[in-house]
Formats: C-alpha cells, sequence, structure tokens
C-alpha cells in the first residue's frame, strides 16, 4: 500500500510538473502543435508496425507521417495536395520532410534529387527520403528494396533495408517535436526492446489476470528479471549459443503455446541447478546445456505464467532483438515503467539522463580519483594505493530505482581502474572493485530488481571492454549469491545496516532482493572498510502531496528535532539521514532535489539542522530545468547539493551560464541559498525589520466568481453611472497587473449595502457569494457567509496602492511593481503598500531587491514568489537620509514615466 501510493505520487508529482521528482533523458522534448503527442515508444512501435505491412508505395509516405503522429486533417490536407509542396510528384511537409519513392535501385539517385529540390530548400524540411518499390522478384513482404534519409540540419545519413527501417526510428524522432541529441538515437535499442516488453508485459497479463494482483507481482517482476536475463546472456555468448534461450523455447513449445510455461520453467530450474546436482534434479537433456546462473535470480518459485499464442509470438518476438545493445544506464530506467500500471503509458520516458547523474557523481568523489589518477602518473606505487582505495569505495544510493547511478558509478571507477591496470603493465588484472559495494534501497519491487540485473550487465559489458569476452566468460556466472539492493522504505530503514560504519567488521544478515524485504536490512558480506558515497535523485514531493505514510516517514525523522517539519518537501528526509548517516563514518553525500529546499521557508526549517550535524555544503549546482521524453513532458526545477563532514576547503559552485554551458565557481563557503557566503539564514518577519512600510497581503475575495467582473459582466448589471462610481471598483492581482487584463470587483461598503441589495442583478451576486461561503468545509469561509457582499479583507489605499505581483517570471530583469489610484483595489494575488510612500516603490523595483527576493523567497518553477514576511519585512534597509529618500523617491517618479 504504501509502495503503490509512494509510487504514485512520485508520478503525480513528475507528471504535473510540481516540485517533482525529476527524472529526464538526454532530450529536449517539445511538442509541436501540429503534432498530437506521441512519445519515442509508441512512434517505434507505429513504425514497426508499418514495416511490417506490406510496402504500399502510395499510401507509405502518409502511413510514415502518422506513425510519428501526424493528424489525420493534417493528413488529409497533404492527400489533396493542398498542403503538400512537393516539386518531384512525392509528398512534402513544411518543416518537415519530403518523402519520394522511386524505381527500384534508384535510391540514392532519388535522394539526390530531394536534396536539390528547390521545394525542399524553399519549404525550409528537416528531412528528406526515398525508398524505392520492390522489385519484381523481391518478396511481397519485404516492401520497398532500400531505404535513404538525410537529416538536413547536421547532415547526418541513414541507408538500409525496408523492413529494418524500425531500427532506425530515433533518427526521424524531430519529425515528432523530438529534438533528440546523439545518445538516443545511439540507445534506440532500449526504446524497441522496452517497447516489446510493454507489449509481452500486458498480453501475458491477459491471459493470467492473477498474475497483475499485488500477491503475484512480485513472481510476475522476478519473472521479467529472469527473461531479460536470459536474453542479453543467449546474445552475449553466456549461453554458448547465440540464441539459444529463444532458439529452444521456439524448437520445444507447441505452436499452440500450451506447454510454453512449462518449458521456460525447466530452462529456468536448470538455470537454478549446479551441473553435479542436474541428474538428481532430472533436469531433461534439452535444458542441461544450459549453464547454472543462479545468483539469487533463478532460485525461489520457478511458476511461468501461462502463454497465449500472442504472447508466445511476443517473446520469441522480443528473443529475437540484438541484446549485445542494451545500455544498462537507460534500459533499466525504461524498463522498470513496464511494471507499474500509471506509468506504462509513457514507458520510462522520464529519467535521469548520464550527463545529469555525472553532475552528482564528478563532484562528489569521480573528479578527486581522476585528480588522483592524474596526479600517480606512472608511478607504480601510487597507481596501486589508488586501485586499493577505489576497491573500498562505496557508492550507496537509497532511492535507487533501477539503479542508474550506481551504473554510472561503477562503469566510471571500472575505467579509471582500466586506465591504473593499463598504465601498470596489467591489462588482464581482474577488476578489484566488488559489485557489492553499489548499494541501493527502492521501494519498489521491479526497479530493485532491474538495479541488480542492471549492475551484473554492467559489470560484464567493463569486463568484455577492459578484458575481453573470453575472460569475461570464464568469471561470469555463477552470478554473486550475495545481495546488495534492499527493497523497503529507505526513510524507515536504518542505512548504518546497509552500509555499515567503516572498519567495525560487522557482519549481518541480508535483506534477499528476490526474496521478501525484512523491516531491518543487513548485509551478510565482509565490510571492509572506506569511504561511502551517497547518491541519488530522491522522490521530490511537497507538502501538500504527501501521502499519510510520507508524512509519518518525515515525522520519524523530524518530530524531535522541529516543529515546523511538515512544510518541509519529502527529500527533504534523505538530506537529514544521509546527515545523520555522516555523523557515524566517514562519507558524504549529494542528490539531485526540487529546489525548494533551498529557497523560502524551508531553508529555515532544514538546514539549520543539517548544520548543526557538522555537515557543510561542499558542492552545488544551482537551479536549472531538465526535460524529458515523456509525451506530456513536463519541465521540472532542481538543483544539486552535496554535503560533507568535514567539506572541502575549497567548495564548488556550479551554475549554467545564460548559453547553457556550466560554469563553476571555486567558493570558501556554500550557504543554504546556494550562494557563496556564510551560513546565514532567513526567517520569517511578521513586521518589516528595518522600518519600511507595511506590505500587506491583497483582498481574498472567496466568492465563487460572483464578487469579481469583467466589462461586460458590468455592463450586463445595468448600474447608472451613480451606482457605478459607488458599487464598482477597477481590481489587480498578479496577471491583471502583469498582462494589463481589465477586472472589476462589487465593492460595497457596509453603509452601501442596503442600496446595494435593492438592485436585483447585485443582491443575486451577493446571494451566490453567500451559498457558496455556506457550502465550504472551511469555518472561517461559512463565518464570512454573514457578509457576502464583502471580501475577506477591504482594504484599499485612501490616496493610492503601491501593487506587487506575488508570482513574475523569472526573465525578467526587476520585478514589476506599480501604482493605482484611490479607486482601484488589489485580490489576494498580489501583495499591495497602502498609502506609502513613493520610495519605497523604488526598493521594490530595484535590482538589489530582486536578486534579494530570488534568494530568500520560495520560487514557482523558477519564476520569482514574491513573499512579504520573507521578502519584504526581512529586506535589509540601512538608515536612510532625508537625501536618500528624494532620490529614491525621483527614481520611482522616472520608473512610473517610463512605465506609462
Ligand atoms: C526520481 S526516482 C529516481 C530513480 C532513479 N535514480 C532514476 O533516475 O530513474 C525516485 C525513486 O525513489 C523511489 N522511492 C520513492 N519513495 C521511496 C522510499 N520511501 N524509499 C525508497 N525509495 C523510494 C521511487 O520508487 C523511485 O524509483
Amino acid at each position: 500500500m504504501l509502495q503503490q501510493k509512494a509510487t504514485a505520487a512520485c508520478r503525480d508529482a513528475r507528471s504535473a510538473g510540481r516540485e517533482a521528482a525529476a527524472t529526464s533523458l538526454y532530450t529536449t522534448a517539445q511538442q509541436t502543435t501540429t503534432h498530437a503527442p506521441m512519445n519515442a515508444v509508441e512512434i517505434e512501435q507505429a513504425i514497426t508496425d508499418l514495416a511490417q505491412h506490406p510496402f504500399n508505395p502510395a499510401e507509405f509516405p502518409y502511413a510514415f507521417l502518422e506513425a510519428f503522429g501526424n493528424k489525420a486533417t493534417t493528413l488529409k490536407r497533404l492527400r489533396a495536395g493542398v498542403s503538400n509542396k512537393s516539386d518531384l510528384g512525392g509528398v512534402l511537409q513544411t518543416h518537415n520532410i519530403h518523402i519520394l519513392t522511386c524505381a527500384p535501385g534508384q535510391v540514392t539517385a532519388t535522394l539526390a534529387a530531394l536534396k536539390a529540390s528547390p521545394a525542399t530548400t524553399k519549404a525550409k524540411v528537416k528531412f528528406i527520403l526515398a525508398t524505392d518499390l520492390p522489385a519484381p522478384r523481391a518478396s511481397r513482404q519485404a516492401g520497398g528494396t532500400d531505404l535513404e534519409a538525410e537529416d538536413l540540419n547536421n547532415g547526418e545519413t541513414i541507408a538500409c533495408a525496408y523492413p529494418n527501417l524500425p531500427d532506425h526510428f530515433g533518427f526521424f524522432l524531430p519529425l515528432a517535436g523530438i529534438s533528440t541529441v546523439q545518445q538516443i538515437s545511439e540507445n534506440a535499442f532500449d526504446i524497441r526492446a522496452t517497447s516489446r516488453l510493454n507489449r509481452l508485459y500486458v498480453e501475458l497479463l491477459k491471459d493470467n489476470p492473477d498474475w497483475g494482483k499485488a500477491e503475484r507481482r512480485h513472481d510476475m517482476n522476478k519473472f521479467m528479471a529472469r527473461l531479460i536475463f536470459c536474453f542479453f546472456a543467449e546474445d552475449t555468448d553466456i549461453f554458448l549459443e547465440k540464441g539459444r534461450f529463444t532458439a529452444t523455447i521456439s524448437q520445444m513449445s507447441a505452436a499452440d503455446a500450451s506447454n510454453t510455461h512449462t518449458i521456460i520453467a525447466t530452462l529456468f530450474r536448470a538455470m537454478n541447478t549446479p551441473r553435479a546436482n542436474r541428474t538428481t534434479a532430472q533436469i531433461p537433456r534439452w535444458a542441461d546445456g544450459f549453464s547454472y546462473v543462479n545468483g539469487r535470480l533463478f532460485s525461489g518459485s520457478d511458476t511461468v505464467p501461462r502463454f497465449s499464442k500472442i504472447a508466445r509470438a511476443y517473446l520469441l518476438h522480443v528473443g529475437g532483438l540484438d541484446w549485445t545493445k542494451i545500455n544498462p544506464d537507460i534500459f533499466g530506467s525504461m524498463i522498470q515503467a513496464v511494471a507499474a500500471d500509471e506509468e506504462r503509458g509513457e514507458l520510462g520516458m522520464h529519467y535521469t539522463s548520464v550527463p545529469n547523474i555525472l553532475k552528482v557523481l564528478n563532484p562528489l568523489f569521480l573528479d578527486d580519483l581522476r585528480s588522483k589518477l592524474n596526479e600517480a602518473g606512472d608511478n607504480p606505487r601510487m597507481l596501486l594505493n589508488l586501485r586499493k582505495r577505489m576497491a573500498r569505495i562505496r557508492v550507496f544510493d537509497p532511492a535507487c530505482g533501477s539503479g542508474n547511478f550506481l551504473v554510472i558509478a561503477y562503469k566510471e571507477m571500472r575505467a579509471i581502474e582500466a586506465e591504473i591496470n593499463r598504465r601498470r603493465g596489467e591489462s588482464d588484472h581482474a577488476s578489484e572493485i566488488p559489485l557489492t559495494n553499489f548499494r541501493g534501497i527502492e521501494l519498489r519491487d521491479f526497479p530493485a530488481e532491474i538495479a541488480r540485473l542492471a549492475l551484473v550487465i554492467a559489470e560484464y559489458q567493463c569486463d568484455v571492454l577492459y578484458r575481453g569476452q573470453k575472460l569475461a566468460l570464464a568469471e561470469f556466472l555463477p552470478l554473486s549469491h550475495e545481495s546488495w539492493i534492499t527493497c523497503g522504505n529507505a526513510l524507515r530503514l536504518d542505512w548504518l545496516s546497509i552500509c555499515p560504519p567503516t572498519g567495525t567488521g560487522v557482519k549481518l544478515h541480508a535483506d534477499d532482493l528476490f526474496g521478501r524485504p525484512l523491516e531491518q536490512a543487513e548485509i551478510d558480506f565482509e565490510n571492509e572498510g572506506g569511504e561511502t558515497y551517497i547518491c541519488g535523485n530522491p522522490p521530490y514531493l511537497g507538502s501538500t502531496w504527501q501521502t499519510i505514510e510520507q508524512k509519518a516517514d518525515l515525522q520519524i525523522i523530524f518530530d524531535k528535532r522541529t516543529k515546523n517539519w511538515k512544510s518541509l518537501d519529502y527529500v527533504a528526509g534523505w538530506f537529514m539521514k544521509a546527515a545523520d548517516y555522516g555523523t557515524h563514518t566517514h562519507s558524504s553525500a549529494a542528490f539531485v532535489s526540487t529546489n525548494s529546499i533551498c529557497q523560502g521557508q524551508q531553508v529555515a526549517i532544514l538546514w539549520p539542522l543539517i548544520f548543526a550535524s557538522g555537515h557543510q555544503i561542499a558542492f552545488a549546482h544551482t537551479s536549472f530545468k531538465w526535460a524529458n521524453l515523456a509525451a506530456h513532458n513536463a519541465g521540472v526545477t532542481v538543483v544539486i547539493v552535496g554535503i560533507a563532514n568535514p567539506a572541502p576547503k575549497v567548495r564548488q559552485l556550479f551554475a549554467l551560464t545564460d548559453d547553457g554551458e556550466t560554469e563553476v565557481k571555486e567558493v570558501a563557503q556554500i550557504n543554504a541559498y546556494l550562494v557563496p557566503g556564510a551560513n546565514v539564514v532567513v526567517e520569517k518577519a511578521a513586521r518589516p525589520l528595518s522600518g519600511q512600510a507595511e506590505m500587506l497581503r491583497g483582498n481574498m475575495p472567496y466568492d465563487g466568481g460572483h464578487l469579481l467582473l469583467s466589462r461586460d459582466e458590468v455592463d450586463a448589471l445595468g448600474l447608472t453611472p451613480e451606482q457605478r462610481t459607488r458599487f464598482i471598483r477597477r481590481i489587480y492581482g498578479s496577471a491583471e497587473f502583469i498582462r494589463g487584463l481589465e477586472r472589476y470587483c462589487l465593492w460595497i461598503e457596509d453603509a452601501h449595502l442596503e442600496e446595494a441589495l435593492g438592485i436585483d442583478a447585485i443582491q443575486q451576486r451577493i446571494e451566490g457569494v453567500r451559498t457558496m461561503r455556506l457550502a465550504s468545509r472551511d469555518r472561517g469561509a461559512n463565518e464570512m457567509a454573514a457578509r457576502a457582499h464583502q471580501m475577506r479583507e477591504m482594504n484599499i489605499g485612501r490616496s493610492q496602492t503601491i501593487v506587487m505581483p506575488g508570482v513574475s517570471s523569472e526573465s525578467r530583469a526587476y520585478l514589476p511593481v506599480g501604482i493605482v489610484d484611490n479607486n482601484t483595489s488589489v485580490t489576494n494575488l498580489a501583495f499591495a503598500l497602502y498609502d506609502a510612500t513613493l520610495w519605497s516603490l523604488a526598493f521594490i523595483a530595484s535590482r538589489l531587491h530582486l536578486v534579494w527576493i530570488a534568494t530568500v523567497c520560495g520560487k514557482l518553477k523558477t519564476d520569482f514568489r514574491y513573499s512579504n514576511t520573507l521578502g519584504w519585512n526581512t529586506f535589509p534597509v540601512p538608515t536612510l537620509t532625508e537625501k536618500n529618500h528624494n532620490d529614491l523617491t525621483r527614481s520611482a517618479e522616472n520608473i512610473l514615466l517610463l512605465k506609462t
């Protein structure tokens, strides 16, 4: 239950683009308005379907465009020739693609013609694509024999046999408004495999509905993890012959799929039985050739879901992919969505990209290892010491998902170790970096399984890369029995039991990843001691979005430390636990996090506690946005914060420049606002601390829309000019002020109530307010029903009001501020200084004030969210002379003159 809720919360936050669990890809995905939003997985599926159908030259261009999300109306216009701009008899969609089918063998010449076509240039197309008609002897199934295409933006080309078009779908993703960088096209395999496994998973659940229920979910997840391992193993010679697993199922199981499950179960049983025991275990001869794998992956229940003919076909189809191309950094994050009902639609399209993971890992410890490698040069002793040091480093991700941070950390460390071995002339040397030093906690069962698998695959791929396939194969099986990914709630588990303090030689019992999670995870293998680096991208959830269980998680951690813990984001729990952990053992930690923990009210709640544990901010990355491949791409804004005790003398503060480059400053201290400087924490103040004028929130209508009016609604009231002057005011909230929108409100002083009630249209509106307030579950609102003719507050300037929107865009160089007359009111979406001196306006419009607000107030994504208690009342104002006042007043007047 807890698990499901946390997952859903994680997903919710992501998809809503709140201060969210941020995961991303290497891409900036922008869905253009001309396309129905399709994600990369859906596109891959559509292209695969297209390539499987008999080739129809006349239909191909439209079917191709449809696969990339073009709507029926767009295609209809193209077909009718209205929007088809081709000058070669093909199909040209402006700004997108020019497609032409041609006679057999003419593909290259046709592509050249497409490139030279004036229409191609004029319509600014991104791609050209040529494919030829099937040669007379070609199979009817095969479609056009060849296909060539060019991305005109970067000159990249592809050439393939038509049926292999799905292998290149990543090349065309910009057609769907998904602009990719290199990596995603290169990792098209991971998307394809995810798509295939997803179809299989869904089909199996159709055939075995009980496997989708909570009681069988673990079996289903385990089954999928085993399958993935087998597909990988059969393509990488681990099962000795390429494709052996799939081929055995194809040959041994009946075409009607009636015994597919028993064949697979037998194979799994073989993989769980050491060779010496196989006769006793009655493993049939046809399964005997399979290696003993176990490593807990094949232990436990060996029941397999039943297969329909379709599911069997899907299985064979997935097995037919080339699994050597699997990339464990990405694949794990994608595949985990297959098992999550609520995420399946997006199929892992939001995951943390490798460059983003490295933003955490590099400054946390990898840069240091690399610099030590540089220092060591060719000195064998220094190189050896570094290798020994690395062998004792533990990397711990307490919200590891499918293990991408751990996989990247492992691969990067293996690269450094390989360089050490090369310099020492020991290229064959077996790796001394134990996989078991890459530990994780994950709430959900399937990602936890996949994390372990991803690490195993990463280890094998590194062995092949650095030591050659022969040595890699020799040492790969059986898999290690040790368990190092714990399935459980990281905020409830004792991290010291997962990564015991170094040097204590603690020996404990392990949680079994492939068995039931224990309350308290304990690791049963030798703890050699060394450094521990905690990292990850834990879930972010603002206080309003947390479940009861998640609130309880935070309560356990913070209750005895602060009474304000309820305002904290869920991610704060990970920072606090990391700091607690660091007081017991040599460690440092860095997490990707919502930027809200370094802004506004949360700063004063969380950071004094972290600093009190002796930790300081060792490095940080200031707010940055990232995007992902999700169809409904929610940009989220994050920071990265690294804490250590003791922190290094020189601290690194990373930030994105306007042109998207990362710049780094080396500073003596980074405070909780991620600014270089002392650990000053700004707390809310009820009154201005430096004697400036009082700033209030505007008037809260609480009216169900009855007190606020458009100009037309005002006209519809049918008031006389006098009544209009008496009862109608112009009103400003943030949007009205910033965008100059016209809005009015009913403004009825008690003394004029009787007269107002005499006007039918007004009386009805007051009644509407009363009904709405009485229906509310808020007691305060119920009480306000007694004066339904008024807003909660009825503040208005006697002479004038300085207005200040509550939220404004981060792209502004100055905060917007203005002045309105005594006939104008302000809503609660803006702040107001009633009858204040003009020089207050000069403060607000100053660059200094914007910098102060940007630093100490919370933000909405990256936009400024103004707060009177946190930003205005705390704004440090020196004692001002009369001359200062005069100068400021003149500045304010000049600003107002410029505005008009
Ligand atoms: C934003 S994801 C990051 C995972 C992975 N690093 C990635 O980039 O895809 C956060 C992960 O934390 C897990 N999670 C949520 N609450 C948790 C908890 N209380 N304990 C452990 N893991 C949790 C979620 O299931 C999810 O896999």
